[in-house]
């Protein structure tokens, strides 16, 4: 089947044909787009993130185009939202019982601590504990030097929600059971549509899975070698990075940063002063493109039944099994009464994804649209109780295609 690629500001596909001797590709093979190494860059870019800004005097809220998490309207609504959870708790005996006294209030994407210094000032009762999360230690460590422990009398934890490699703590069951039961409401902006998602063709009924394979073209490859060769990264020593990205040993993971992260280390010492590094892993990451190949696929029941009123169309969409199963396991966690608050650029008609193609990069990071009717068929599939509602953040005086998802567990 013939697929015409489309030329997107700052995305991975490029216009027209690029001939295969044209490209030096980063990866062996197609994969899923979920599996691929941008994620791995991604995970990179936020650990390395106050380097990495500080190098290239840059914000990242700036190039997000700045953070909902500094929604004075979105804040004073949710720590209203959440008063109201507290109070209803502190009414329901057996709901105190449950909670065992102590309630948590779980913040994911520790990036930004603007939320929670507003949120906190907000909260008219103070009788609940702050968690932050984040996969990256690095990103905890720069939100705990600039919170600590405990701020306007609520107590502040960290939680970092990688595991170590070298440890044989399962950090994330140990989570599991510290938090079980015991949080009231979660609290994610710009997060999950920064998880590794994969990406599918819908055509007139039937469904392909769009598998990829990035690259970097040969042009781009001799611009980093007239640009860089004067500060250590000789032709040689780009061809031997670029080929050892492509060849990672049979033992990588995806997710286990351990490997990017000694090529990119290796590639630091080339490299005569920090910022000319920082400023090649940012065009490097602005160069990577995708190589795409449709596989057919067969979808379950709930797939097909959404799809069932859009049959003349066509259109591709992004489906993450890892929010699916993130969300899904906060939603174990939390208490009865409990609410996932996903604040994020979601779909919430299907057909959006006509004016999108994702994912998109953000210095040297990925932004996707969270696919809303597929999260809420997942959701109601799997919880009778579960209540989702939905708002544009243009209610709030903040961005129309933002949206802020609550998730209640009734
Ligand atoms: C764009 S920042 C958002 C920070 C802040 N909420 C804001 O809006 O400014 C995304 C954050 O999510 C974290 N993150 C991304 N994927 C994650 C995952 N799978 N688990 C936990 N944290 C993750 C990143 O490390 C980063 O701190």
């Amino acid at each position: 089947m013939q697929y015409e690629t489309i030329k997107y500001k700052n995305h991975f596909r490029e216009l027209g044909v690029i001939k295969d001797e044209d490209k030096i590709y980063l990866e062996k093979d197609f994969v899923l787009q979920s599996q691929s190494i941008i994620w791995d860059f991604n995970k990179e870019f936020w650990d390395h993130l106050e380097p990495f800004m500080n190098a290239l005097g840059k914000d990242y809220k700036k190039s997000i185009g700045g953070t909902a998490d500094a929604n004075e309207n979105l804040i004073k609504y949710s720590a209203q939202k959440f008063a109201k959870q507290l109070e209803s708790i502190a009414l329901t005996p057996l709901l105190n019982k449950e909670g065992s006294g102590v309630f948590f209030y779980l913040e994911m994407g520790a990036a930004g601590t603007d939320w929670a210094k507003e949120f906190i000032a907000e909260c008219p009762n103070k009788n609940f504990a702050y968690v932050f999360t984040d996969f990256s230690k690095k990103v905890l460590e720069t939100a705990r030097h600039d919170l600590g422990s405990e701020f306007l009398g609520v107590k502040i934890e960290y939680f970092c929600l990688q595991n170590d490699y070298f440890s044989n703590e399962d950090r994330i069951e140990t989570f599991k059971e510290k938090y079980d039961n015991k949080i009231l409401r979660v609290h994610a902006t710009n997060v999950y549509d920064n998880f590794p998602c994969d990406r599918v063709l819908f055509s007139k009924g039937f469904f392909y899975i769009i598998n990829v394979k990035s690259y970097i073209t040969k042009e781009s490859f001799l611009f980093l070698i007239d640009k860089y060769t004067s500060v250590g990264l000789t032709e040689l020593r780009l061809l031997g990075l670029l080929q050892r990205l492509a060849n990672p040993p049979i033992s990588y993971m995806h997710g286990e940063t351990t490997y990017i992260y000694q090529v990119l280390k290796e590639a630091k010492d080339y490299f005569s002063n920090e910022k000319s590094f920082y400023e090649f892993w940012q065009d490097l990451w602005n160069m990577m493109k995708f190589e795409e190949q449709l596989t057919p696929t067969s979808v379950d029941e709930k797939l097909t039944k959404l799809f069932n009123s859009f049959k003349d169309q066509e259109f591709e969409f992004s489906n993450s099994i890892d929010v699916e199963n993130d969300i899904l396991e906060k939603y174990d966690l939390l208490m009865t009464g409990g609410c996932i608050e996903i604040i994020d650029i979601i779909v919430n008609d299907l057909l959006e994804y006509k004016n999108f193609l994702g994912p998109v990069k953000y210095d040297a990071s990925i932004a996707n649209y969270l696919n809303g009717p597929l999260l809420q068929a997942t959701l109601k599939e799997k919880f009778e109780n579960v209540e989702i509602q939905t708002k544009s953040l243009k209610d709030f005086g903040g961005k129309r295609n933002q949206t802020i998802m609550e998730i209640n567990k009734n």
